[in-house]
């Protein structure tokens, strides 16, 4: 992504006075206040943040211990608890009849409303029931499940015994999960018998057969039944029927007492290499971060209905579905839908019916809905809405506007929250009781988080500025390594920069120390959100005996934001036909997923490398930028003649 640096300064929203009367933090001063004080003295903020967010069986000695050069990074030290239990027993005296889960099927209005006492005892007999079968602390359980409550159940279940989830987004392929399954070396796998999506129907028990096929480490696979379909496979040897064992399991169990320290779920992400990685979060410092978060970026109050409208597959819908609201004791919203099933009404239906309060989604969403006009919008009454929060990626200030005005009725704060899956939660992200707004802009950084900007060598950039986005010091919801790679986690987030972590984004910031992010650095992509590590998709590609080569990079995308564009050169004998293209698309579907399915595929002669023989990605960028008048430098490549060849052929794929 290349930024776009405004020559007027940009236009501030002020805080809207609905929002910010009641607020927890009112105003500026008040954030400015706080944050001092975070930076400051970490220790004492987030030691009084963790005793008020959670409670603990045995409270820590220590608030914080370590750092970034080799990555012994803990906090709350000697402090015991257990998730399960902050996210729902703490609640059942207080709240035990309050709505914890409201799920919205993929069928407008056929819902379930879980109250804390019911999250309680249905989560106590899937631990129950994971006991029985072996699991223990510390093992690790993969789920492919689609987004039913079961799911979240499950989550907590894992989290209730000490095992350590790894939940494998449901869009993934076979070939993804049987990965995801192994570096993890997850012995049970939890499922359902089928997904529905939009009114389609995904065949999830299928996947997972076809992921443990030959995968000794799988011992026994979880299913649970979504649509009862009675022709999917079911091995008695190795499956079990959740709707069989759940009325034979006692509703009580009691819960493991962690430490702080003990992992609490691994989750993948791309890097720059093709390999995922098993990012790992702590009990104590993840939890801490996702439930104080949640609680001021929302600003959650008692009687809010809130709305992630995320899938828990992926770091958005862990810390803001599940664990920073149900630590929060709030009512989360669980919605297995899409936007645009039936119509593109469907999130503002939602709001109407529920009387949803905060809102939260994606850009790729507020663009796609945009495009079908507001009426969809207007049709319904959304003025119980207050927060209406965006991630995945920058939003362009004209669907940044479209929110404000035509959702939020200009009434509402938006809330850009940027953050990563290693962050755990949002680092970036202006307050809605106490930051002004500017459409684009993540504003502030949360509190605790020391943002730094430096330079390609590495200095540090003071005042207005723009460069390498890192942090100065450890906040609890970093993630601690990746999972069975200590060294890779060194090398990807410590190592480029010395003393500090490395996002892998770049960033300006202004005059008020408002951030605005500009992209990922490194070779990943943001794609409707999700992330996409540029080697992964080629890799997949030239796993096809047609391929010789492939260059995967981003281009600018109306709805997407960034689109997956694949530069590929065929064996010889082999043309770049339409059936070609069809299979190539087909090929990285099935090793990656749908999400990742390639926008543009371009079949050019050869690559432009450079005598050394490596691929000038800069130069394929910039021709699916449609910036082929502004390449540069071409006179380094082994064979400058190859760029108008590979522009000619772009062209005609357009
Ligand atoms: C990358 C992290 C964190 C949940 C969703 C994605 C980009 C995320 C924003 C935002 C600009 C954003 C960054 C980041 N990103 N939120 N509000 N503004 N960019 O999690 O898959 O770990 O991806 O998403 O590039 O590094 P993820």
């Amino acid at each position: 992504m290349t930024s776009t640096k405004p020559t007027t300064p940009e236009k501030v929203y002020s805080v809207v006075p609905r929002v910010a009367k009641d607020a927890h933090i009112k105003g500026i001063t008040q954030y400015k206040k706080e944050y001092q004080r975070s930076i400051e003295d970490p220790e004492g903020f987030w030691g009084e943040k963790a005793r008020e967010a959670l409670s603990w069986f045995h409270d820590f000695d220590v608030a914080h211990y370590g750092g970034f050069d080799n990555g012994d990074v803990a906090w709350f030290l000697g402090g015991k608890l257990n998730a399960s239990v902050n996210c729902i027993d703490r609640h059942i005296v207080t709240r035990g009849d309050k709505t914890a889960i409201l799920w919205e099927s993929d069928e407008p209005g056929v819902h379930r409303r879980i109250t804390y006492k019911d999250l309680l005892t249905e989560t106590c007999k899937i631990a129950n029931a994971m006991l029985t079968q072996g699991v223990r602390k510390g093992d690790t359980v993969a789920i492919y499940m689609p987004m039913i409550p079961e799911l979240i159940m499950t989550m907590l279940a894992c989290t209730r015994i000490g095992a350590i989830h790894s939940i494998v987004f449901a869009g993934f392929s076979a070939d993804a999960l049987r990965d995801r399954i192994i570096d993890a070396q997850s012995k049970w796998v939890f499922t359902a018998d089928e997904g529905k999506r939009g009114g389609r129907t995904l065949p999830l028990k299928k996947t997972v057969d076809e992921a443990i096929h030959g995968v000794h480490v799988v011992k026994n696979v979880f299913v649970f039944k979504r649509t009862n379909n009675p022709k999917v496979p079911f091995h008695p040897k190795i499956d079990l029927d959740m709707t069989k064992i759940m009325p034979l399991m006692r509703p009580y169990c009691p819960a493991e007492w962690m430490d702080s320290e003990d992992y609490m779920f691994i989750l993948y992400t791309s890097g720059s290499t093709g390999k995922p990685k098993g990012v790992a979060h702590t009990t104590g410092g993840y939890l801490t971060y996702a439930a104080t978060t949640c609680k001021y970026t929302f600003d959650l109050q008692e009687d809010d209905v809130y709305a992630c409208v995320a899938d828990c597959g992926w770091i958005t819908g862990h810390s803001y579905i599940v664990y920073g609201p149900l630590c929060n004791g709030a009512t989360t919203v669980m919605f297995e839908s899409t936007p645009m099933y039936p119509d593109c009404g469907r999130y503002w239906d939602l709001v109407q019916r529920y009387g949803i309060t905060k809102f939260y989604t994606a850009p790729t969403a507020i663009r796609a809905l945009m495009a079908h006009g507001k009426e969809f919008v207007k049709k319904y009454n959304r003025s119980t809405l207050k927060v209406l929060g965006t991630v995945g990626e920058p939003i362009n200030p004209e669907a940044w506007k479209w929110y404000y005005e035509v959702v939020g009725e200009k009434k509402c704060m938006i809330v850009d929250t940027y953050w990563q899956t290693e962050t755990g939660g949002h680092i970036g992200v202006g307050l809605p009781g106490a930051a002004p707004m500017k459409a684009g802009s993540c504003g502030l950084p949360f509190f605790g988080i020391d943002f730094a900007i430096l330079d390609d060598q590495g200095k540090e950039l003071e005042g207005v500025t723009e460069g390498r986005l890192c942090i100065k010091s450890p906040w609890p919801g970093l993630a601690r390594t990746v999972y069975g790679d200590h060294h890779r986690y060194l090398s990807v987030y410590m190592a480029p920069h010395p003393g500090y972590y490395f996002t892998g984004d770049g960033a300006r910031r202004d005059a008020d120390g408002y951030y605005w992010i500009t992209g990922r650095i490194d070779d990943v992509l943001s794609t409707s959100g999700h992330r996409i590590g540029t080697a992964e998709v080629e890799s997949a590609l030239v796993a096809h005996n047609v391929v010789t080569e492939a260059a995967v990079v981003g281009f600018p995308h109306r709805v997407k934001g960034e689109g997956i564009c694949c530069y590929i050169t065929l064996i010889h004998g082999v043309d770049g036909t339409n059936a070609v293209m069809k299979e190539l698309t087909q090929q990285v579907r099935s090793i990656i997923g749908a999400f990742a399915t390639p926008d543009i595929i371009v079949f050019v002669p050869s690559l432009p490398k450079t005598r050394s023989g490596k691929i000038m990605r800069r130069i394929l960028r910039k021709i699916a930028h449609g910036e082929e008048d502004s390449i540069g430098d071409v006179s380094t490549l082994a064979d400058p003649d190859v760029v108008p060849a590979i522009i000619a052929n772009f062209k005609h794929v357009l």
